[in-house]
């Protein structure tokens, strides 16, 4: 049965449970914030919601493979054309590396243009001696340790609808209008990743790309078509505030289908993807792509059931299964996982979140991650899936273009003296770009064999 035939609603959630959502301390602006979202404009449209549908339908069958990346909450004051250009240039980069190197068209997908809201261990923290709500995003409150700052705010939502239409739109600019042209790739190189071993490597395929392109041009072929100008960037958040969420989802006038148009895919996180939850019932009927993440608290059978429940059709491209267990425990529980589904027959997106199994609180007391165990479970993650006999068709990384010292090692070695250097973060430490582009040129290596 198609999931559209059910009793499904945009607001059938609404009588389940729904975790991990704020405690908003007033109804009426919460209602009033959520009609303002609804009559405003969608961010994204349905035809490009296919697009992305139908290329990671290529991904689930080892033909492209996903990179999926940026902030792990992005900052309503880091909403600015350089940051959001620094972003996408990693991106870009890694993405060249991986097609280049690694052989494969390479989809890209922004955690961008709306990953404002975060699922928390705990409702409220202990901040010298003072109870207060945590933080669960900018869309909700703010990071700043005072009551007054912490209160959930339904008012946030709409601030982050316009800033999320403000990243959409230069970010249109950027990969439509040049500045994506594949006979730029030299000019993405970072001034900071320049000097080092990483940069030069880039800078090295860069200049292949170049002679490629110049040959192209040479014997006649077109470089102007669109293929080469422009790029396709699609943009993903974690489906959390079902309010927002619903109140973004739009009939598609072309199909009287149901579209959730705040972002290309949406992605169900570890914590809220409880198969009689609001969040799965929510994700059940819009027909965008879903990423589902998944670690070492899972159980196969509700794996399973949730599966049937989010693609009844089993339509490649629809999910994604992104897991992260960890560098420690991938081998323990990454390969039970493939052989139950495997041998059901699902098509699956089988992709690779390295950060979230691998945090840990360094002495210095920062939140953070260390490169060998994100490359490590990388590996391993590829390594099962030859084995299995399963298809690696992704990455999923928490990045920025910055020059931030959020994780360790890399490249330049930070220590855990170095990480209070260029913290940034107000949720989970992130590669900077180049500890990104190291990884890209890894992860390369693994495509290609
Ligand atoms: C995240 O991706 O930021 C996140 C919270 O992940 P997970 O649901 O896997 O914990
Ligand atoms: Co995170």
């Amino acid at each position: 049965m198609s999931t559209q035939e059910t009793n499904w609603t945009k607001s059938s959630w609404q009588n389940l449970s729904a975790l991990q959502q704020p405690n908003w301390p007033n109804e009426e602006k919460l209602k009033s914030s959520l009609e303002t979202i609804s009559k405003l404009p969608p961010l994204v449209f349905a035809g490009e919601i296919r697009t992305l549908k139908n290329l990671l339908g290529e991904a689930a069958q080892g033909r492209a493979f996903l990179l999926q990346g940026g902030d792990c909450s992005e900052d309503f004051d880091k909403c600015t054309a350089p940051g959001i250009r620094e972003t996408l240039k990693v991106i870009l980069q890694m993405a060249v590396v991986l097609s280049y190197a690694g052989g494969k068209p390479v989809i890209k997908v922004g955690r961008i243009a709306g990953q404002y809201a975060k699922p928390r261990s705990a409702d409220t923290e202990m901040v010298n001696g003072v109870e207060l709500p945590s933080y669960r995003g900018d869309m909700v409150n703010s990071p700043e340790p005072l009551a007054e700052f912490r209160t959930p705010d339904p008012e946030r939502m709409v601030k982050g609808y316009h800033l999320a239409a403000a990243t959409l739109n230069i970010l249109r600019a950027f990969t439509k209008g040049g500045y994506a042209a594949l006979n730029r790739v030299t000019a993405w190189n970072n001034e900071f990743v320049k000097t080092s071993p990483m940069g030069r490597s880039y800078e090295r395929l860069a200049k292949q790309i170049d002679q490629a392109l110049h040959f192209m041009e040479v014997i006649g072929l077109d470089v102007n078509n669109p293929i080469i100008k422009q790029a396709d960037f699609f943009t993903s958040h974690e489906a959390l505030l079902l309010g927002y969420e619903e109140a973004l989802t739009r009939q598609d006038s072309t199909t009287g289908l149901w579209y959730d148009c705040s972002a290309h895919m949406l992605w169900i996180g570890d914590r809220t993807r409880q198969l009689d939850g609001a969040h799965v019932e929510f994700l059940s009927g819009v027909l965008n792509p879903l990423g589902m993440k998944v670690g070492p608290n899972h159980d196969l059978d509700e794996i399973k059931r949730i599966i049937d429940k989010l693609n009844p059709d089993n339509e490649p491209g629809r999910m994604t299964l992104i897991t992260r267990f960890g560098a420690d425990k991938i081998e323990k529980f990454l390969p039970p996982l493939l052989r139950g589904l495997k041998k059901e027959g699902y098509n699956l997106v089988w992709s690779c979140d390295p950060m979230h199994g691998n945090t840990y609180t360094a002495e210095t007391k920062h939140k953070t991650r260390n490169f060998n165990d994100i490359l490590h479970e990388i590996q391993c993650f590829f390594e099962i899936h030859w084995a299995e006999g399963t298809i690696p068709g992704g990455i999923h990384f928490e990045l920025t273009g910055d020059n931030v010292t959020e994780c360790m090692g890399g490249g330049r070695n930070i220590m855990a003296q170095n990480l209070q250097e260029n913290y940034c973060t107000n949720c989970d430490p992130r590669l900077n770009a180049e500890q990104s582009l190291e990884i890209a040129f890894q992860v390369a290596e693994m495509i290609r064999s």
